[in-house]
Parts: C-alpha cells; structure tokens; sequence
C-alpha cells in the first residue's frame, strides 16, 4: 500500500469539472450532473460493453434499444431473436444472461431495475462490477466501480508497483477511498472516460490530466510502466472441422445445442472441439457423406480460454438427400446472424471456393 494519503476531493473535484468539459457523448448516457439514467439502457450498455469496445457497442446498442426499448420489451423477445441480434458481440452466454435477467425484471420487479447492489447482484449474468456500476450510474447512489480502466488509473495514481491480477483488492480499496458520494455516476464515467482517453495504457497524456497534480506515477515519470501484468500462461490451442454444405445457391447452418460453446446460436456445422487436428478424411460432424475439399490453412478465432483453429471443408450435395437444418442463400445474409467464428469460416470458404 503506497505511504501517499490522497483526499477523495482533491481527485473527484478537478475530475468531475474535466468530465463536464470533456465527456464522451454517449447513447446510454444521462447529460453530466444529472445524477441518474434510465436503468434498462445503463444495464444493456454495460453488458455489452464487458464484451468489446465502446465504438463497436454503439450500432448494437441503438439496434437493441429501437428495437426492444424496455426491459419488459426485451423479456418479451424471442430467445432466437435476441441471440441473432447479439451475434458478432461474442460470448453468448452472455446473451442467453441478458435474456433471463430482463425477464427476472419484468417478471420479478414489476419491470424496474432494484436500486442496491445486493438486490441487483441476485439477477442473471450481474456481477460485483456490473452492479457497482447500474447503482452509481443509473440510481445516482455511492458505489465502487473498478473497470480496467479504473484500475489503470488508481495503479498510477496510487502507484502501485504489484502487479495485476493480484493486485485487484488492493485497487478496489485504493478506488473506494478516492469514491465521492455526489455524483456517483458521473465519477465513475468520468474515472473510465479517462482511463480511455487520456490515462490510456502505452502512451498516457499525462501533460492533460486533470488529476496529474495528485498521481505519484506522474511524478516519478513511471505512469506508463503501470499498472504491471503478471506472465499469463499461454492460450492453448485446440482444433475443429467446419463444413460448408452447399446446394444450388444456399449453404446449411445449423441450431447449435443449447449449452456449451455458442450455445443455442445459429452456425455451421462443425465438429468435436479436439487438442489436435483431425486427419484429413475423417468426417466427424460433417452433416453428410459428400466428397469434402479441403481449405488451404486455417481459420484461427480467440476465446477467453483458447485459441480454435478451424478447419473448413466444402462440399456439394449434388444429388443426395438434403439433410434437415437451416438452409439459406450463399451470400452476405447468410452471415448475419452467424457467430464471428463462423462469419470468419463462411469469408474463408468463399475466398478458396469462390463462391
Ligand atoms: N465502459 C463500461 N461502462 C462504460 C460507460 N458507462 N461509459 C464508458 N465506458 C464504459
């Protein structure tokens, strides 16, 4: 724990007149200052922003929103719908969380978001985060919001040499003392807006930083050396075939079994995940006994947990019975409602068969 004491308002003072300057406009967000926001958007906007970047959020956020504009709206959605529109946002377990926590609000909570953290902590797919930030930003009350973000503003400010994971608790405390208790909100925004736009992690601009005067890593000319990462153990790889079915203009997609990986997505046809590659004339998976050509190389797609090397065969029906699935026309909709992995294998597919 760094010996320097830092008063809460010597941090959320000058923080909060740069965040009335300088605030990202952003489509989930209540005007500065105005101390809450409409709970269904704030807690759309944060699932899916665990999931990627705020510019790649934004098109899904006002596709969601103008489509199901409530939360009663959302439960009331199609499971099937819901997952074609979450798809390319990844991780889809997400998606099906989404789903049972709107409809544990419009069933559970007469359609209103609860307002503490351990009310919201007992809804699907929110976690300790997740649920510091819906009370801070949509309910305007104290909470301690750490995003990675946040932690790579308090590890410098607070210069905290020990590296993450293990120094996430340590964080935690740092960001509770610095936590005012007016403007929640607009604290916690403020923390991640600069943490994305100028507190960022190769190139801090320390120069703009309404907070340097405090931050002990400016001062010792060390901020962009923090906060430090513990080695993670390499990605293992593992392996899969995908087929690409084709019969006169349409490819088959499949339902993908309800749990495990892509659960209840729409994708193609693909086998046992494996530790190693299968060999070439082995056709675990395939959806039919057709002759399957080969794609040159792989398609490689990153989980949290491992890296999928895909195998992608094509092949033809070509007179033999068409096996039971999705079928759909071999262009650009096919993809849309498809999983990234296997937009990337369907892009793959059409690049060596040219279709
Ligand atoms: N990342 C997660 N939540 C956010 C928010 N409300 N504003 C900006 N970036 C975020």
């Amino acid at each position: 724990m760094p010996a320097k004491e830092i008063a809460p308002k010597h941090i959320a003072a000058p923080l909060l007149a740069w965040y009335d300057r300088s605030h990202r406009r952003l489509p989930w967000r209540a005007p500065p200052g105005a101390n809450a926001a409409d709970p269904y958007r704030v807690w759309l906007s944060e699932i899916m922003l665990q999931q990627t970047t705020v510019a790649a959020v934004i098109p899904y956020f006002e596709h969601f929103t103008t489509r199901w504009p409530t939360v009663e709206a959302l439960a009331a959605a199609e499971d099937g719908d819901v997952l074609a529109a979450w798809a390319g946002l990844g991780y889809y377990a997400r998606a099906r969380n989404l789903l049972a926590c709107a409809r544990a609000v419009a069933e559970g909570h007469g359609g209103h978001f609860p307002s503490t953290e351990e009310a919201l902590l007992g809804l699907p797919g929110i976690g300790a985060y997740t649920a510091a930030a819906i009370t801070a930003i949509a309910f305007g009350e104290r909470a301690v919001v750490v995003d990675g973000n946040v932690e790579r503003v308090v590890a410098r400010l607070f210069a905290v040499e020990e590296p993450l994971p293990s120094a996430k608790p340590a964080l935690r405390t740092l960001t509770d003392t610095i936590t005012p208790t007016a403007r929640a909100g607009d604290f916690a925004q403020a923390m991640m807006d600069l943490g994305a736009t100028v507190c960022r992690p190769r190139s801090p601009d320390c120069l703009v930083c309404p907070i340097a005067d405090s931050c002990d890593a400016a001062r010792r000319g060390i901020a962009d050396l923090l906060p430090k990462k513990a080695q993670k153990a390499p990605r293992p790889v593992r392996y899969a075939n995908v087929y690409v079915l084709r019969d006169r203009g349409e490819i088959l997609l499949v339902r993908r079994p309800p749990r495990g990986l892509l659960g209840g997505m729409l994708g193609l046809p693909m086998s046992e995940i494996a530790d190693a590659p299968m060999a070439d004339n082995t056709h675990p998976g395939a959806p039919a006994l057709t002759r399957w050509s080969r794609g040159e190389g792989r398609v490689t797609h990153v989980f949290t947990h491992f890296e999928l090397h895909l195998t992608v065969f094509s092949g033809d029906l070509s007179g033999i019975t068409k096996p039971a699935g999705d079928w759909r026309a071999a262009d650009e909709s096919a993809a849309r409602d498809l999983p990234t992995l296997f937009r990337k294998a369907l892009d793959f597919a059409a690049c060596v068969d040219d279709f």
